[in-house]
């Protein structure tokens, strides 16, 4: 199966952000999701996927956590396990994003074992990996991503249990993005490691391209080879920009 025939996946990451209130913008989302070629997914923060799950059951729109434990319980306070927020009705959990590599010093070998930790608990994992601004100056970039897609990755990823994220740290919540060259040499790179871990399996596998994605650049952004899909910040906070995003695959 070629890239370009897989089912899509717009992913709205809510960071922290969002009261109990913010169900109206869940509620429009849904509501947008009809006629939509692709899977729309929202990641609240902890304290809503419980609510929101409950709001988007049976809709087109998944709820997913924002970052897991990598144990299924115990004495870790703060926490969240998998199995937690596959109990709240979570059917995926991103993990590696950028600003827990920074903000807790993840490392990927901690991103790895949370991407098991998802395996374990039935959720999708959304594996994020992207370069810095000085490693992509540096020329860098590929190497730094081959550095974290072999730390990060999960055994056993299938399309079923794992999504990739490419998002340039330095693209995140500036409102800067790379060029089509640059996100097309990325997601090829990308893709052929996944197809030589994974095998065939690796080929199905989607990669999301994230990093100041709005209405205005979707087209141009999703629209790129082996880009399956987007994860959204900023613009996933508005229902209105987030199926702006997601517009690209209604069907004509
Ligand atoms: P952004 O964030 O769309 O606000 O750049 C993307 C992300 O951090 O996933």
């Amino acid at each position: 199966m070629a890239s370009a025939d897989l089912t899509p996946l717009v992913t709205g990451n809510w960071k922290m952000n969002g009261l109990a209130v913010a169900e109206g913008e869940l509620a429009k989302i849904v509501n947008g999701a009809a006629g939509l070629k692709a899977e729309l997914m929202v990641c609240p923060p902890a304290t809503l996927v419980a609510s929101f799950a409950a709001a988007a059951r049976g809709s087109a729109v998944a709820i997913g956590g924002q970052d897991c434990h990598a144990e299924p319980s115990g004495a870790h306070t703060g926490d969240i396990a998998a199995e937690m927020l596959k109990d709240a009705g979570a059917a995926a959990v991103i993990v590696g994003h950028s600003e827990r590599r920074t903000d807790h010093h993840e490392t990927d070998a901690q991103v790895r074992s949370k991407a098991m930790a998802a395996r374990r608990a039935g959720l999708l994992a959304i594996v994020c990996i992207g370069e810095q601004r000085a490693e992509r100056e540096g020329g860098q970039t590929l190497a730094v991503i081959g550095r974290q897609l072999d730390g990060s990755l999960p055994d056993g990823g299938t399309s079923a249990n794992l999504v990739l994220a490419y998002e340039p740290v330095w693209a995140i919540g500036t409102g800067l993005t790379p060029t089509a060259a640059d996100v097309a040499e990325a997601h090829a790179f990308i893709r052929k490691r996944l197809e030589t871990r994974f095998g065939a399996e690796g080929g199905r596998i989607r990669i999301l391209y994230g990093g100041s994605v709005k209405p205005t650049n979707a087209k141009e952004l999703l629209t790129i080879a082996n880009v399956n899909g987007a994860l959204v910040g900023g613009a996933s906070l508005k229902a209105a920009d987030f199926l702006g995003i997601a517009a690209v695959y209604r069907s004509a």
